[in-house]
């Protein structure tokens, strides 16, 4: 049996906060604009909100720069805006929980920055990963940046610093134990102030191997990493992560979520042993296409990562970082289809569940943004070659006829495509069939009913059709084939789309 807490069947919500709501009119999402929201994410049925990073940063990478981990960016409303928004959500027994970015700092934290100008082998340097190079202008390994171009940056005295991302996200050392000092600093402040919990970003990062040792192959897509990629997953990350739940284990009610991208269930489920990480992100499912085997295969191997450690598994679609799931699964209307039919399935699994801001309006990513409003680093870093992560970053539309549709009062920082007119919430709420009105309904009935309770049994994934069963009752069919399938037996609750005695292809359909 898995830990029970609030955040064990938790449904969280993820804000990335610059596309969310704009209170002031900058064209720029802030936490004005969450708190004003917060009556339409409590009428969806969530009870946590995750925010995508909003501490002080030059936002080099959308905030996951951050140049001091201890304060509120003045274009998110400052300091002030945080504690008014998690006193709202408080009263509406909504949770907060914050992003926390312990692998990198910004080039401008003055850390960084008093690096900069002392010399090799300095204290000042040793918080960071500087390292002379193999030759005089050659990195001290073949290591790439997830975003492009060498891992590496060589100063004006000829040592190189580490950026597993951008050149403005130094790599922090966390063997100087000033670094977790600082962590446990920055944890403390913002737990004090009553957040509760965090997510934390490349949680499988922190720790570098012994000697940097060259990568074996270099030739991966962003997120496409092999388990034995050397810059991340290595043993010594979880020291760190013991060392953190020691402070977290002062606050038992808030949680920790860790981005660990890591393939092998049994090396995954580490990241979320009783002394470590409460949740663990696990993209199986978002990596998979609209296929009844793969989508099996990532159910099966998600709940065998945590069964063995006794942790709970946590299923999300899609996050700041993916392709949006309605173009994934081929856009247009079929897209629409299988995104409302994957939104039930995932609904209905055990353990908590993530829905990325948009989802639950059915929101196509946006492949066609001109290139000169393009912000993601990826675009500048791969020479032009890769367009990035903006596409599923477009802001929220909310009301009227137009762009921007209610976000703000100025010009969003992203353009919104005029046809986003059927989709924005206001049109959504009052369409009984609109992708709104179905997650809501169907985050109503999973927060009320008893039989989405109990672990999930009778798996089966064929070439057609997911089925399975949760002991409380429920039972779960997806049509991913191109034939209707009759009806089973039962009561039906929900439907991602309509039903007779059959469910149609792209249909996901729920039963008691
Ligand atoms: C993972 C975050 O989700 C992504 O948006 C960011 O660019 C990298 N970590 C670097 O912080």
């Amino acid at each position: 049996m898995a830990t029970m807490s609030w955040w064990s069947n938790a449904v969280f919500y993820q804000v990335y906060p610059r596309s969310f709501a704009d209170s002031d009119g900058d064209g720029v999402g802030d936490l004005g604009g969450v708190r004003a929201r917060l009556p339409y994410l409590k009428s969806l049925g969530i009870d946590a909100v995750w925010l995508c990073p909003v501490m002080r940063s030059p936002m080099a990478d959308g905030g996951y720069d951050v140049s001091d981990p201890r304060d509120i960016d003045p274009l998110f409303g400052g300091i002030e805006a945080l504690d008014e928004l998690i006193e709202a959500a408080h009263g509406l027994s909504m949770r907060v929980v914050m992003d926390l970015v312990p692998n990198h700092t910004s080039d401008q934290h003055e850390w960084f920055q008093e690096a900069l100008t002392s010399p090799p082998g300095s204290p000042e340097r040793s918080r960071y990963i500087f390292r002379p190079g193999r030759a005089a202008s050659e990195p001290p390994n073949n290591w790439p940046s997830i975003f492009g171009g060498p891992a590496w940056q060589q100063v004006p005295d000829g040592e190189w610093f580490m950026h597993i991302f951008a050149p403005e996200q130094p790599d922090l050392n966390w063997e100087n134990p000033e670094v977790f000092a600082d962590l446990e600093k920055t944890l403390r402040f913002w737990l004090d102030r009553g957040i509760d919990g965090f997510r934390i970003d490349v949680a499988h990062g922190m720790a570098k191997p012994p000697g940097l040792p060259d990568m074996a192959d270099i030739a991966h897509g962003m997120l496409d990493l092999d388990d034995d990629d050397p810059r991340f997953n290595n043993p010594g990350v979880h020291a760190i992560h013991r060392k953190i739940r020691t402070v977290m284990n002062d606050y038992p009610d808030a949680v920790t979520i860790g981005e660990v991208w890591c393939k092998d269930s049994t090396r995954f489920g580490e990241y979320v042993r009783p002394d470590e990480l409460h949740l663990a992100f696990n993209f199986k499912l978002a990596e998979v296409h609209f296929d009844a085997e793969e989508i099996g295969e990532a159910i099966e191997n998600s709940l065998k990562a945590v069964t063995l450690v006794r942790a709970n598994p946590t299923w999300t679609l899609s996050n700041h970082d993916i392709e949006r799931e309605v173009t994934r699964y081929g856009g247009g209307a079929i897209g629409v289809a299988r995104a409302r039919a994957m939104m039930l399935l995932t609904i209905a699994l055990p353990g908590p569940t993530f829905i990325y801001n948009g989802s639950e309006l059915g929101l196509p990513n946006v492949d066609d943004l001109p290139e000169e409003v393009l912000q993601d680093p990826v675009w500048e870093r791969s020479g032009h070659t890769i367009r990035g992560r903006d596409g599923c970053r477009v802001p929220l539309p909310w009301s009227g006829t137009e762009p921007p549709f209610g976000f703000t009062t100025g010009n969003s920082w992203l353009p919104m495509p005029p046809e986003w007119v059927t989709l924005t919430a206001e049109a959504q709420q009052s369409d009984p069939n609109s992708t709104f009105a179905l997650t809501q309904a169907a985050l109503r009935l999973r927060h009320s009913r008893s039989e989405f309770s109990g672990d999930l049994d009778g798996l089966s994934a064929t070439d057609d059709s997911v089925f399975f069963r949760r002991s409380g009752g429920l039972s779960v069919l997806v049509n991913t084939g191109t034939k209707p399938i009759p009806l089973p037996a039962g009561e039906v609750l929900l439907a991602s789309g309509p039903i007779t005695d059959s469910v149609l292809p792209n249909t996901a359909v729920w039963l008691v």
